[in-house]
């Protein structure tokens, strides 16, 4: 059993906390107004706890990070001191440019090594950017383990968050340093754009051998 900091108790948020909360783990929603209604529900399905964001950052051993992009800077900071700690950063840096959404960041920097730059010694890995929130609800449904890449620069790290997306039905895949978030951000914005060009939302990139 894992203490799991979830920031932000959206539909990602949501979604991985009824996931790891069914594995068993202790999750703990870090939100802007932990007394607002809105979140007693999903704290319930999620057998979950409501506090303020950094309360949860430093309880938790691992804090994901499941904010807007446009929120992600001052609420990253605001989060304190998280040396040390697993964080996983599942968000795309999205914007609207010129009526179409893409990426705000690319090719010669990623939103997860921003991250991992507004949290000194946090051991940052990226994952769970690439499949709609849906599948991370359950994504033991699929006849086929949907794929998960994941880039971080610490084995240790990439070891627990490997464990992590197995047990909700994920296969891990490593694809190296954290610099690599630079093609896991435009991959999961391949998933958006699938998705927006009408292949739906429950659907997951797999990875698959010759028999
Ligand atoms: N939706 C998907 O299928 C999906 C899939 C992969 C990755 N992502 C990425 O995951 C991230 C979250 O997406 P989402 O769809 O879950 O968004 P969402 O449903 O809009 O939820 C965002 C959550 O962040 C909270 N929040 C906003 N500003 C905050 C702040 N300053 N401090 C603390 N909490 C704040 C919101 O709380 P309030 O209720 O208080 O506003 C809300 O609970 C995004 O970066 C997105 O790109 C999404």
């Amino acid at each position: 059993m894992m203490r799991i900091a979830i920031i932000g108790a959206g539909r990602v948020g949501g979604a991985l906390a009824t996931a790891w909360g069914r594995a068993g783990h202790d999750i703990r929603f870090g939100v802007r107004d932990p007394g607002d209604a809105k979140h007693r529900s999903l704290a319930a399905t999620a057998a979950a706890s409501v506090q303020p964001p950094a309360d949860a950052a430093s309880a938790g051993e691992v804090v994901v990070l499941a904010l807007p992009w446009r929120a992600a800077e001052e609420a990253v900071k605001a989060l304190g001191d998280l040396r040390g700690k697993v964080v996983i950063d599942c968000m795309n840096p999205l914007v609207m440019r010129d009526g179409e959404l893409g990426l705000a960041v690319g090719f010669d920097a990623s939103g997860a090594e921003m991250i991992a730059g507004w949290l000194p010694g946090a051991r940052v890995v990226k994952t769970l950017n690439q499949v709609g929130a849906e599948t991370m609800a359950d994504a033991a449904r699929y006849p086929i383990r949907p794929a998960m890449l994941m880039a971080g620069d610490e084995a240790g790290a990439k070891g627990v968050v490997a464990h992590l997306l197995s047990e909700i039905g994920f296969e891990p895949l490593d694809i190296g340093g954290l610099k690599r978030a630079r093609l896991l951000e435009p991959f999961g914005m391949a998933w958006i754009a699938l998705a927006m060009g009408g292949r739906g939302r429950d659907w997951a990139f797999a990875s698959v051998k010759p028999a």
